[in-house]
C-alpha cells in the first residue's frame, strides 16, 4: 500500500542538524523527520571530540574567529565564521537546556571555565575551548535530542525512510520556484511514499563515504547534496575533502575515530621506529590543523611504506587516559591494544565533507522553501579545511536559524499542491544487484586512489573517465528498476564523486585540504569553487 503524507515542515535526516531544526521550530507546527535507518544513525552519534565554543572567560570570540579563519587557509567567509562563534555560548546552553549532560570538570583541567565543564583542546584551536561529554560527545547529543524529538507531540518520526529525490516547480531559476516535498522509499514496505510540505530541510549529512576508508558510518552518502544538485541547487568547495588524521587501523575495526583529543591532551604521534616526527611539518606539531598532520601521517607511510603509524598517549597516568577516553580505551581493548601502554596504531580516512549545498545565513536554498543545514551545507564557515568541532556548532547554530526563518515565513506560504504519486509502472526487480556492488566498490576505491589526500592532474582526469562511465550505467540501471536503499545511495555517490572531482579539477592551487603535485603551491588570490547544476533530473509537478 503506497502512502501519503502532508506536514508544515519536512526534515530529511535526524543528526544534529535535522533535529535542532526540528526542536527549534515552534509546538504547533507539524513536522516530519525522517531518518534512512535508526532515528539515532548518522555521524552525529559517533562525534567524540565535542564541541567547539567560546565559554571560558580568558577566551574570546575574537580568538575562536581568528582561528578558524587561520584553519580555513583564506576560503572562509568571514561573516558565516563570526555568525557561528558568536551564537556558540547560546548553542551549548540550549543543548544543555535540552538536557545534554557534559563533563565536568574535576580540577585537574588547566583552566576553569565559567560553566564548570571541562574544556578540551584540538588541533588548530589556541585555547581550550571544545565542550565535551568524556569521549563519545555525540552519542550524549544524539540520545538527548532523539529523546526529545520523540516525546514532542507536533513532531512524527519515520524511520527506514530513504528521500528519494526533492519535489520541486518547473520553473527552475524562476521567480516562484519552490520545494513542496520529497519522494521517499520506505524500506519496510520497499514501496514510495510521497511526502508533501510547505516547507522542506535537508539534513542528511556528508558524503565521505565516497572514499573507501572513512571515520563516517553507513549511509554518509551525501543524499541531500546529490538531491539539491538535482532540484537545482548550486553546491560550493565539494574539493575540500576532511580526511582525519588519525583513524584505528586493526583488521577487525570498521573506521573508528581516535579522537584528536587525544592530541590534544599530549598524545604523540610516532613513526613505526618510535620516533615523534611532526616537527618536521609545522611548529605547532601534533596541534596543527588537520589537513597538515593527515599529509604528514600519509608522507612518512608512503616514504617509510608503513601500512600505519602510530598515536602514543601511554606516557599519561593510566587513571587519566581511563577517565577522559572510556570509549576509546575500551574499543582498543576489545582488539587487544590497551592504550595506556602502548601505542595506537591509526591511519588517515575520509572523515568530512567541507563543501556541499549553498545557503545562506538562513540556512535558505537557491530554491524557495528548500533549506539546507549541517554537514550538508556550505555556510562558508570552513573555508579550505574545518577546524576540529566545529561542525556540530554549525549544525546547531543553523539549524537554528533555518528554524527561526521558518517561523517567520509559515504564514505567507500557501499549503503544498496535489501531487501525483510515485510511478513505478516502467521498472521491474533488479535481477542483477552485483552491478551496484560491482560499482560501489569501484567507485569509492578510484576516490581513494586518485582523488584522495594528494592530487595530481592526471589522477584527477582518470578519476573524471572513471566517474563519467559509471554514472552512465548506474543512471540506466535507475531507470529500469526499481529503488532500492543501495542503488539510491551509488546514484548519489556518483553524482558527488562528480562533484568532487570537477571541482578538484578547476583548484588550479594547493590550498588546505586540497593537494595537488601540479601545482603545489597557494595562490596569493582565491575564490570558492561553485557549481551550478545545467541538467536537471529532479521530479517536477
Ligand atoms: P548526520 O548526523 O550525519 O545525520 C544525517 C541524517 O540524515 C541521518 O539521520 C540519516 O539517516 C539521514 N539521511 C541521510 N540521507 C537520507 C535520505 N536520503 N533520506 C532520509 N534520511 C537520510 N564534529 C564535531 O564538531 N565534533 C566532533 O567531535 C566530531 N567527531 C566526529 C567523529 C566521527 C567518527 C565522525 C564521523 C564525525 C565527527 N564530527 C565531529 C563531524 C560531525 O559529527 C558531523 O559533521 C555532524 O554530526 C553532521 O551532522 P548532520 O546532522 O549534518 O548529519
Ligand atoms: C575528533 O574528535 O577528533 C573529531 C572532531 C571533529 O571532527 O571535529
Amino acid at each position: 500500500m503506497k502512502a501519503s503524507f502532508e506536514h508544515d515542515v519536512l526534515i530529511i535526516g535526524s543528526g544534529a542538524a535535522g533535529l535542532a531544526v526540528a526542536l527549534n521550530l515552534p509546538p504547533t507546527l507539524k513536522i516530519a523527520v525522517l531518518s534512512k535507518a535508526q532515528l539515532a544513525s548518522g555521524s552525529t552519534r559517533y562525534a567524540q571530540g565535542g564541541i567547539a565554543a567560546v565559554l571560558d572567560a580568558t577566551d574570546s570570540i575574537e580568538s575562536h574567529i581568528q582561528d578558524t579563519l587561520v584553519a580555513g587557509a583564506g576560503l572562509c567567509h568571514d561573516d558565516a565564521v563570526r555568525f557561528t562563534c558568536e551564537n556558540g555560548r547560546e548553542s551549548i546552553e540550549w543543548l544543555i537546556r535540552q538536557g545534554v549532560q557534559f563533563t565536568e570538570n574535576d580540577g585537574s583541567a588547566v583552566q576553569q571555565d565559567a560553566h564548570h565543564y571541562h574544556l578540551t583542546q584540538e588541533g588548530g584551536h589556541s585555547h581550550r575551548r571544545i565542550i565535551h561529554a568524556a569521549d563519545a560527545t555525540g552519542l550524549e547529543v544524539s540520545r538527548t535530542l532523539c529523546q526529545q524529538a520523540a516525546q514532542a507531540p507536533n513532531i512524527e518520526i519515520f524511520e527506514n525512510r530513504v528521500a528519494v529525490d526533492l519535489i520541486t516547480h518547473k520553473k527552475l531559476y524562476l521567480p516562484g520556484n519552490r520545494c513542496v516535498g520529497a519522494y521517499v522509499l520506505n524500506r519496510e514496505t520497499s514501496h514510495v511514499e510521497l511526502f508533501r510540505a510547505r516547507f522542506t530541510v535537508i539534513a542528511t549529512g556528508g558524503a565521505s563515504k565516497a572514499y573507501l576508508y572513512t571515520t563516517n558510518p553507513d549511509g554518509a552518502s551525501g543524499d541531500g547534496i546529490a538531491m539539491a544538485w538535482r532540484a537545482g541547487c548550486r553546491v560550493a568547495n565539494m574539493e575540500f575533502n576532511q580526511f582525519h588524521p588519525t583513524c584505528l587501523y586493526h583488521p577487525l575495526a570498521k573506521s573508528f575515530l581516535i579522537t584528536e583529543a587525544v592530541r590534544g591532551e599530549g598524545g604523540h604521534l610516532l613513526l613505526p621506529n618510535g620516533k615523534r616526527f611532526m616537527h618536521k611539518f609545522d611548529p605547532r606539531e601534533e596541534l596543527a590543523p588537520r589537513d597538515i598532520v593527515a599529509r604528514a601521517i600519509d608522507h612518512e607511510m608512503k616514504r617509510l611504506g608503513a601500512d600505519c603509524l602510530y598515536l602514543d598517549i601511554s606516557h599519561k597516568p593510566a587513571e587519566f587516559v581511563k577517565s577522559h577516553f572510556p570509549t576509546i580505551y575500551e574499543q582498543c581493548l576489545e582488539y587487544g591494544i590497551d592504550i595506556t601502554r602502548q601505542p595506537i596504531p591509526v591511519v588517515p580516512a575520509a572523515h568530512y565533507t567541507c563543501g556541499g549545498v549553498i545557503t545562506d545565513h538562513r540556512s535558505r536554498s537557491d530554491v524557495g522553501q528548500l533549506y539546507v543545514a549541517g554537514e550538508a551545507a556550505f555556510t562558508g564557515l570552513h573555508g579550505a579545511n574545518r577546524m576540529a568541532s566545529n561542525s556540530l556548532l554549525e549544525c546547531l547554530v543553523y539549524g537554528r536559524a533555518a528554524a527561526q526563518d521558518i517561523s517567520r515565513q509559515m504564514r505567507d506560504v500557501p499549503p503544498p499542491p496535489q501531487i501525483e504519486e510515485w510511478d513505478e509502472s516502467q521498472v521491474t526487480d533488479s535481477d542483477e544487484d552485483v552491478v551496484i556492488s560491482h560499482n560501489w566498490d569501484e567507485l569509492r576505491r578510484f576516490m581513494w586512489d586518485y582523488v584522495g589526500i594528494v592530487r595530481t592532474n592526471k589522477r584527477l582526469q582518470r578519476a573524471k573517465h572513471r566517474v563519467d562511465v559509471l554514472h552512465q550505467e548506474i543512471m540506466d540501471f535507475y531507470s529500469n528498476y526499481k529503488v532500492t536503499n543501495d542503488l539510491l545511495e551509488l546514484r548519489n555517490l556518483v553524482t558527488v564523486a562528480d562533484l568532487i572531482i570537477c571541482s578538484a579539477i578547476q583548484r588550479k592551487e594547493s590550498r588546505g585540504l586540497h593537494y595537488t603535485l601540479d601545482y603545489p603551491d597557494q595562490c596569493a588570490e582565491s575564490t570558492d569553487t561553485q557549481l551550478i547544476p545545467t541538467n536537471y533530473s529532479a521530479q517536477e509537478w
